[in-house]
């Protein structure tokens, strides 16, 4: 190693390991200064591992809708596994205490949301990798807890999820939000968190309706967290043959134009993958209900090259 002495800045060449471990004091040979050797640089000056945080942060998408059984979870977990496919780092949320996500992923985690939320847990505790890519924080019958929580606080209870992951969701790339059907204090807590919603509408009588309904409580949020927007509509078990199906396609493409995204058909191989754990692109990747949600990805990434 080179000394230099701060006195009369001569160069010494040292050999490092002829140094005792207790001399923390040098004298320099040419002018006799005395000065300290020195310690390691301060921790301020030493370089930091820098998270591969992306301007804006990830893109947070929640797929709801007040009406059950529309197809969300599905959308929500083949949406996030199909964006871990194509190469981007995704956190899918679990917020419903059915906890499904788990169960069409084939995990069973002994934490998640939940134990984040109350403090109980760090992130990398709470959350487990799935698959390539893709993390999850799971939801169930727990999340209960979170909603007492949030009802118990004065103020501010609108922000509990936003404070929990804002931060943590950093190194993410999207972050996929499953929720419950209904309306309650949780769905209010997600549309303070997201920014993007996609609809699953599918495409049965009253489905417009159901619409109409929930873009009426967007509204009332978005007076609050304007920045929240429905995005995409997804129409959902899509089947041709069926008359009013094609009908109510038609008049949502009317009404909300470039937001409709291609329908997903109905398809028998979407309602049979969860019993096995996998995703759709893992169960039948040849299948019709591969081929849409591959095109949701495309739709939803804005890259119309994916997977091809
Ligand atoms: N395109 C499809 N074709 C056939 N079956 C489907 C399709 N999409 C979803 N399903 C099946 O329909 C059922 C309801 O779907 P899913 O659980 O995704 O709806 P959901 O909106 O999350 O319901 P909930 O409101 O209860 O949370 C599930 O059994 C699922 O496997
Ligand atoms: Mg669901």
């Amino acid at each position: 190693m080179i000394i230099t002495c701060p006195q009369c800045k001569k160069q010494h060449h040292i050999d490092e390991k002829a140094i005792p471990a207790n001399v923390k004091k040098a004298r320099c040979k040419s002018c006799g200064a005395s000065f300290l050797l020195a310690g390691p640089a301060p921790e301020s000056a030493v370089e930091q591992p820098v998270a591969s945080v992306k301007d804006g942060g990830p893109r947070r998408i929640s797929v709801s809708l007040s009406k059950g059984g529309v197809g969300k979870t599905t959308t929500a977990v083949n949406l996030a596994v199909g964006l871990a496919l194509a190469g981007f780092k995704v956190l899918l949320v679990d917020t419903d205490t059915q906890g499904q996500s788990s169960y069409m992923l084939g995990v069973t985690p002994k934490a998640g949301l939940t134990e984040l939320v109350m403090g109980e847990l760090r992130p990398e505790e709470a959350m487990i990798q799935v698959r390539d890519r893709l993390w999850l924080l799971a939801g169930g019958k727990s999340l209960a807890g979170v909603k007492r929580l949030i009802g118990r606080k004065d103020f501010g209870g609108e922000l509990t999820l936003a404070e929990s992951l804002t931060g943590l969701d950093a190194v993410f790339d999207y972050v996929v939000v499953d929720t419950s059907p209904g309306w309650d204090p949780l769905t209010v807590n997600i549309l303070f968190y997201v920014s993007e919603i996609l609809t699953p509408v599918s495409l049965e009588v009253m489905s417009i309706q159901g619409l109409m309904e929930f873009l009426k409580s967007i509204a009332s949020i978005q007076k609050y967290r304007p920045q929240v927007a429905l995005k995409y509509i997804l129409p959902t078990f899509l089947d041709m043959r069926v008359k009013k199906s094609v009908g109510i396609l038609e008049r949502l493409q009317e009404l909300y134009g470039n937001n409709v995204c291609a329908p997903i058909r109905y398809n028998v191989r979407l309602s049979e993958a969860p019993a096995y754990g996998q995703s759709i692109y893992e169960f039948a990747p040849g299948s019709p209900g591969a081929s849409d949600y591959r095109e949701l990805v495309r739709k939803v990434a804005g890259n119309p090259k994916l997977f091809r």
